[in-house]
């Protein structure tokens, strides 16, 4: 449940809408369903495997299973870990402040272009989204350093379902909406003329980003997880939870998208102008949107608590740090890397590799998560070989039925497939 908690974030209900439509819709669904199933399930128990073998972090594990250079996949991974942190706090800030904007009516009053208009003000209106960012960290930080991650297992064990019938709240209330069908026909029905490169590395980007696949995570996670627990069924109710939420939040917004003439490659303000304008009129929206970004921040808090926890175990395993200075210092370089990208999003021009901040930040890591995701399959697949089988099925005590397709994913598919999305993005 704390893996499925890792995956289900921001990257499902902020991301995942505004990447399907500025990548053209349903083509881009179905690329990402493609690589969730063919490499996302696959991966997932890979790493899982790893953390179950090595009992370690990312650069432990590799280390101790494989040396050589090995290791530096580990180190690609905390890099990684890092760099999402950095934009994952800015947007989890911006949550926090809808929390406030929903309860005192200030964005849920007006059409659509005035909405719009408040959110640009508001991102790009400096010092707030910082402190926000910074805000968020230290929650991160405090879950972190322990005291309350009982407490959040707790809360979000019912948190989570909650989430999950506002959701459907929503969608009622989107698809029912005059004009969702065009939002439904863009979101389910391919249009093949849209795709190019680019849209196959977003997709496969998305899809582990969305799985928190690639750098590292569910080696941690795996570390901790009792060799009695069988392995692929965990794998598959990760995915299967992930998808879900990530399947109903395009529901939710595409066709209110559509319904309300707004632009679906508006980039990453999509939901937070898309929503705000359906609670706008909507009976209660505010305590709908109040209760909706305090859910999304308590999903949000436990996909980075996953992420600093593997910079923090690698730091508590490999220097002489011990877990509170490693999460401090962990907590304020990210802070520190936080503070250009949300500057970027208009309070100041940084740009690099000609996109903003932020964007560059998300765009790098859709490039090393799956990177990441191809060592560590041909790390599982051949340097561990049939060895990963036994770890799986805890010497053969228990079931693994695609054991065969699982191993041969890991050697030809997965490291041929990821290299070719790459390669013609790249192109
Ligand atoms: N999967 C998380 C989300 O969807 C983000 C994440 C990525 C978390 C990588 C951990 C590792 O929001």
């Amino acid at each position: 449940m704390a893996a499925a908690g890792s995956a289900v974030g921001l990257g499902n209900i902020w991301k995942f809408p505004y990447e399907t439509g500025a990548n053209g819709g349903g083509a881009f669904l179905l690329l990402y369903l493609l690589f969730i199933v063919v490499f996302g399930a696959s991966l997932i128990l890979a790493e899982m495997v790893l953390g179950r073998a090595s009992g370690q972090n990312p650069v432990g594990a590799f280390r101790s299973l494989g040396g050589g250079r090995w290791p530096l996949v580990g180190y690609l991974g905390v890099f990684t870990g890092f760099v999402i942190l950095s934009f994952y706090i800015v947007i989890a800030g911006w949550t926090i402040a809808y929390m406030g904007f929903m309860l005192d009516g200030s964005l849920i009053s007006g059409d659509a272009e005035s909405i719009g208009a408040k959110f640009s003000a508001f991102i790009s209106g400096g010092a707030t989204p910082v402190l926000l960012a910074g805000l968020f960290m230290i929650a991160t930080v405090i879950v972190v350093l322990g005291g309350i991650g009982k407490g959040i297992e707790r809360a979000s064990k019912l948190l989570m379902p909650v989430l999950f019938v506002l959701l459907l709240v929503l969608i009622a209330r989107s698809v029912s909406l005059p004009g969702a069908g065009e939002g439904l026909r863009f979101f389910l029905v391919p249009d093949w003329s849209k795709v190019d490169g680019g849209t196959f590395t977003s997709a496969i980007g998305q899809a582990f980003f969305s799985l928190s696949l690639g750098m590292g995570a569910l080696i941690t996670y795996g570390s901790y997880l009792p060799k009695t627990t069988p392995m692929p069924g965990s794998a598959a109710i990760i995915v299967g939870l992930d998808t879900l939420v990530a399947l109903l939040a395009g529901f939710m917004i595409l066709p209110a998208v559509f319904a309300y003439g707004l632009d679906p490659a508006a980039g990453p303000g999509l939901t937070f102008v898309t929503l705000p304008v359906v609670f706008s009129q909507m009976p209660a929206g505010a305590i709908f949107g109040f209760v909706f970004f305090a859910l999304l921040f308590v999903a949000a808090l436990t996909s980075a608590v996953s992420l600093l926890e593997v910079v923090v175990t690698y730091l508590v395993d490999e220097t002489r740090l011990t877990r509170r200075p490693a999460a401090l210092i962990a907590g304020c370089i990210c802070f520190g890397l936080g503070v250009p990208s949300s500057l970027s999003q208009g309070a100041v021009d940084i740009q690099i590799f000609g996109m903003d901040f932020l964007t560059a930040a998300a765009s790098l890591t859709d490039l090393l998560l799956p990177i990441g995701g191809l060592c560590t399959a041909l790390f599982v697949g051949w340097k561990l070989g049939p060895k990963s089988v036994a770890l799986v099925t805890n010497n053969g005590t228990q079931r693994f039925a695609l054991a065969t397709v699982w191993l041969f994913i890991l050697r030809f598919v997965a490291p041929i497939g990821i290299a070719y999305v790459l390669i013609s993005g790249m192109l």
